[in-house]
């Protein structure tokens, strides 16, 4: 596997963007990794915070050119479970990985089209090693340090995600639909609140309500059915979500996308 790392700079998801839109090759499977991200960014715009030494950058540069467009959600599975394995997690659907309810781990992932083939796929991932302390405004942060009360290596505990990533990846190359289905049910078992009813909010709508996950389709939509209060004539009603148009309230009482 080829890495490169670098002291320091601004994004490792940006950097290797941007070079390959002037041109530069890299070999399937690169990552660049960084202890120092100086503008990382989250979803939807927002920043990632990593205080400089303590935690680990790293984006991993996959060209999978055997995906359609429409099957790159398996992608973001095979990330989401080789991080959710590698530190014990859960998956907070689509993408977050959770310990003990805290964020241990955001996962930004960017591609590139060359006709109606997936070129160039970059996993950007942000593992929290050593941070103890957020000044902005994560919701609910946590890291290995919090969860153990030990410092690791960034390095170790990041190669210890690219070699599962790997393995996945490869496992994917093989084309096969059980593959995608064995990867798809693996996704499932590790989801957040996979078993009984939470409380959610409707984005668009801003209205509260408890459901259960029913199934997550393998485009990535959320099925939810909510908990009807069958004494007054409710009727349990499924729901389909994609990213960000549902909130997970949380038990800390923040919102969460
Ligand atoms: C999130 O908002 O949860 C996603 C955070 C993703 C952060 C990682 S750190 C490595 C890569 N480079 C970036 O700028 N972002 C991703």
């Amino acid at each position: 596997m080829y890495k490169i790392h670098l002291d320091e700079v601004k994004s490792t998801n940006t950097w290797l963007l941007d070079a390959l839109n002037k041109g530069a090759e890299f070999p399937d499977e690169t990552v660049l990794w960084t202890t120092k991200q100086t503008a990382g960014r989250g979803q939807m715009g927002n920043a990632w915070e990593a205080e400089p030494g303590k935690n680990i950058s790293f984006s991993m540069l996959l060209q999978p050119t055997f995906l359609a467009p429409h099957d790159q959600f398996v992608l973001s599975e095979i990330t989401a479970l080789a991080v959710a394995e590698e530190l014990g997690g859960c998956i907070k659907w689509p993408n977050d990985i959770f310990v003990n309810e805290g964020k241990i781990c955001g996962i930004l992932i960017e591609h590139k089209l060359l006709g109606t083939k997936l070129s160039h796929s970059v996993l950007g991932i942000g593992i929290n090693v050593n941070q103890t302390q957020w000044i902005g405004n994560a919701p609910n942060p946590t890291s290995i340090k919090l969860q153990t009360g030990q410092d690791s290596d960034p390095e170790e505990v990041m190669n210890g995600v690219i070699r599962r990533i790997s393995a996945y990846y490869r496992e994917l190359q093989s084309q096969t639909t059980a593959t995608r289905l064995k990867v798809h049910k693996q996704f499932l078992s590790r989801l957040y609140r996979k078993d009984g009813y939470f409380p959610y909010i409707d984005t668009a709508t801003g209205q509260p309500f408890q459901a259960r996950i029913v199934g997550v389709e393998p485009t990535g939509q959320l099925h939810l059915l909510t908990q009807a209060d069958v004494a007054a004539g409710e009727e349990p009603e499924e729901r389909v979500y994609w990213f960000k148009e549902v909130k997970f309230v949380l038990p800390c009482g923040v919102t969460k996308e």
